[in-house]
């Protein structure tokens, strides 16, 4: 009697030692087969983004008069020609990245409201009632507000747009680069 229990609990442990396995060996297939999986999808699905490059080719810098302000739209770019050379602005509102629009007249209705507006620290430029009319840049999100240099002077946006890199390419056209971020006082010489 004594041996035959004896026997019954072998024959059980042995019994759960090879559930145990055969569990073991199911779970490990299983998880095999969910990455194999997983990496076919990926296969399936390449790392790669459909947004247009950063860097791209403008027009010739004879296309761009002095004073002219001449927005891409479709590249988030602006470029400024000034007396003192061109500048590229990445069109991307600080506050939380909307796209800005160019207004000929971004500051009367401010002046007219009683509004106080900071002058350009840049260009020297304030709007005043004798003069409350200033080209700029208005953001459709949240209203900030920019002066056409970029400078924010109203609205949550915490700081100017950024400046972009801009340069003459080997065939004459303007080159830019939206992921180089370049100082504020940057002019390109043409
Ligand atoms: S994203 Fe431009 S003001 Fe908010």
């Amino acid at each position: 009697m004594a041996a035959s229990f004896k026997r019954l609990m072998e024959d059980s442990r042995e019994m759960s030692r090879r559930s145990f396995l055969a569990m073991a060996g199911w779970a490990g297939f299983t998880v095999a087969s969910l990455i194999a999986l997983y990496q076919s999808i990926k296969w399936l699905y390449p790392n790669a983004t459909y947004e247009d490059p950063p860097a791209f080719k403008a027009d010739p810098p004879s296309v761009y008069p002095p004073g002219s302000t001449t927005v891409l739209i479709d590249k988030r770019v602006v470029i400024n020609h000034d007396a003192n050379g061109f500048y590229a602005i990445s069109l991307i509102c600080t506050h939380l990245g909307c796209t800005p629009r160019y207004f000929p007249d971004v500051t009367s209705d401010l002046v007219a409201a009683g509004t106080a507006i900071s002058k350009d620290p840049d260009t020297g430029q304030v709007a005043t009632k004798a003069n409350p009319a200033l080209p700029g840049f208005k953001c459709p999100c949240h209203g900030s507000r920019y002066f056409r240099d970029a400078v924010n002077f109203f609205g949550p946006a915490p700081r100017p747009m950024d400046r972009v890199h801009i340069e003459v390419a080997r065939d004459g056209k303007l080159f830019i680069d939206r992921s180089v971020i370049v100082d504020r006082a940057f002019r390109l010489k043409v």
